[in-house]
């Protein structure tokens, strides 16, 4: 665990930071759209991207070029109050002029879990642009949880699991998703994340089966003051 990071770690006021990540992500579109006419972005779940996506919305983007993947998904319908696609359909597919085309969503609430993970892998493009990732009090990203064998993938990029936050049932993109990326950002609020962040961040004994998070060595981090308490940081910017 001693290979050192680069992590960039900012610090926010709790407006400031959904804001700031909006903006990094329409950065990311408009960098990748330029660069390569297209950009493949991957969407967190969970409850926090939620008011960046709605933000992220307001911005003048060239939608038809970009293409939202998903990180995990529960295994729950599209329309299900759990859904990470329902969550992030609400906040920002329903408000922009993205074609439905590309919208690939986990279709994760098929029985055959194992086919919808292959397919999915199958689909996703060799390297994301961007990967907007979360962190759970537990320190999972995504759907790798402490201790989870999907952890330890080297050969499939997406993998069913069984997960400790509820709903259980899930799929999860796998470490080398995370890695071949070309920009990770990632976005946590709330004083029940400040012991993982620190984990993550700070503590080079932590390995990434006890601490998911602390695969993310390059990463953007956003964090408002009350995820970021347990951490010693430069570069705080006040709101
Ligand atoms: C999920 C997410 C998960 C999430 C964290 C943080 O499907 O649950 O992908 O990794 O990002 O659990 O969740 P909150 O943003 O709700 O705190």
């Amino acid at each position: 665990m001693g290979e050192a990071s680069s992590n960039r770690v900012c610090v926010l006021g709790e407006t400031e930071l959904f804001t700031a990540a909006s903006t990094h992500i329409a950065t990311a579109i408009r960098s990748a759209v330029a660069a390569r006419g297209r950009c493949d972005l991957a969407l967190a779940g969970g409850s926090t991207p939620k008011r960046a996506y709605e933000l992220l919305a307001r911005h003048e983007l060239p939608w038809a070029a970009l293409h939202c993947w998903f990180g995990d998904e529960r295994c729950v319908p599209h329309d299900h109050p759990d859904s990470n696609y329902a969550m992030a359909r609400a906040a920002l597919f329903d408000r922009v002029a993205l074609p439905a085309a590309n919208v690939h969503r986990v279709e994760a609430e098929c029985p055959d879990r194992e086919q919808t993970a292959r397919a999915y892998d199958a689909a996703l493009p060799a390297r994301l642009d961007l990967l907007v990732l979360g962190v759970g009090p537990d320190g999972h990203t995504a759907s790798l949880f402490p201790g989870s064998p999907a952890l330890l993938e080297t050969k499939r990029r997406v993998v069913a699991v069984v997960g400790s936050k509820p709903p259980p049932h899930r799929l999860t993109i796998t470490p080398l998703v995370i890695a071949a990326a070309r920009s990770v950002l990632v976005l946590a609020s709330g004083a029940e994340k400040a012991a993982a962040i620190r984990r993550a961040l700070s503590d080079p004994e932590v390995s990434p089966s006890e601490c998911p998070a602390r695969l993310l060595r390059d990463a953007n981090w956003l964090l408002d003051r009350a995820a970021a308490a347990e951490i010693a940081t430069t570069s705080w910017r006040n709101a």
